[in-house]
């Protein structure tokens, strides 16, 4: 308990998943949180959770794929608590669309919320972090950010794109700002159930030296891990949350 006590909290994509859960573990390890994302009921949901158990927390609607928009969680985060201690960018979004059938539109929309908005909410935190000599980011990358597979262009090179925007914040926003990014490997989320749910990735499972899918919690363990001093000597990372799997 107390990990994050008196931290300012950002996690965006914190209606649904990985997301929603790390939001509320911040949370009751003391941290005030900013949860994002576009569905106003399930954000009201998760910050109506969280101030049910003793924590703080307030939601902002807004959509990654509007590149005007994302700067302003910042600005609102600071006008509602005064400063930006960490800042997790989880919103994502899937595209199933195989290379040659991916329009511009597709593939533009999922580069602005997979990897985009992580550089706009981190280039408008970066100067409050630095100024206050520590900060946090942590990105979220993907198994599919180290290895090509068949049917998902963009989502994939969304990924491989984080993984570079990971090392470049890491190596451009130390020594005060540590960044790491975490790649989950498949996670029973709403995601996944778009993808054709655990049976449609049981190649994956069975790829996996746990041999099942991983819950949200195991990506919220390692987030808070990645959030605290816990990990005070850990930056430029990605670190794998996929079972053990070998791709
Ligand atoms: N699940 C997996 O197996 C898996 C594996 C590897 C990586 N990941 C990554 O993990 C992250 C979290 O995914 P998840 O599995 O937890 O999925 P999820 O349950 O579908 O949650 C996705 C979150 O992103 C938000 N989001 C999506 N599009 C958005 C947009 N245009 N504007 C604002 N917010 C948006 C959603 O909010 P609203 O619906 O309210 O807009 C939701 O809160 C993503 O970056 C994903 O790529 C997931």
């Amino acid at each position: 308990m107390d990990k994050l006590k008196g931290k300012v909290a950002i996690v965006t994509g914190a209606t649904s998943g990985m997301g929603r859960e790390t939001a509320k573990l911040f949370a009751k390890e003391g941290a005030k949180v900013v949860i994002t994302g576009r569905n106003e009921k399930r954000a009201k949901e998760v910050v109506d959770d969280i101030e049910k158990n003793g924590g703080e927390a307030i939601y902002l609607i807004v959509d990654m794929t509007d590149l005007n928009e994302v700067g302003k969680i910042i600005d609102k985060t600071v006008d509602a608590y005064g400063t930006v201690d960490i800042l997790f960018n989880n919103a994502g979004m899937l595209s199933l669309n195989p290379l040659l059938e991916v329009s511009l539109e597709e593939w533009n929309k999922v580069f602005n919320v997979n990897v985009t908005a992580a550089l706009i909410l981190a280039q408008k935190v970066a100067p409050i972090m630095k100024e206050k000599g520590k900060g946090v980011i942590i990105n979220t990358s993907s198994i599919a950010g180290y290895a090509g597979h068949h049917g998902f262009a963009a989502y994939i090179s969304s990924k491989h794109a984080m993984e570079g925007l990971n090392k470049s914040m890491a190596y451009e926003l130390g020594p005060e700002i540590r960044v790491n990014a975490i790649a989950p490997g498949s996670i029973k989320t709403a995601m996944l159930d778009s993808a054709g749910g655990e049976e449609a990735l049981d190649y994956i499972i069975q790829g996996c030296t746990l041999k099942r899918c991983g819950a949200p919690e195991d990506i919220a363990s390692v987030a808070l891990f990645l959030a605290s001093d816990d990990s005070a000597y850990v930056s430029g990372q990605s670190i794998r949350v996929d079972g053990g799997y070998e791709a």
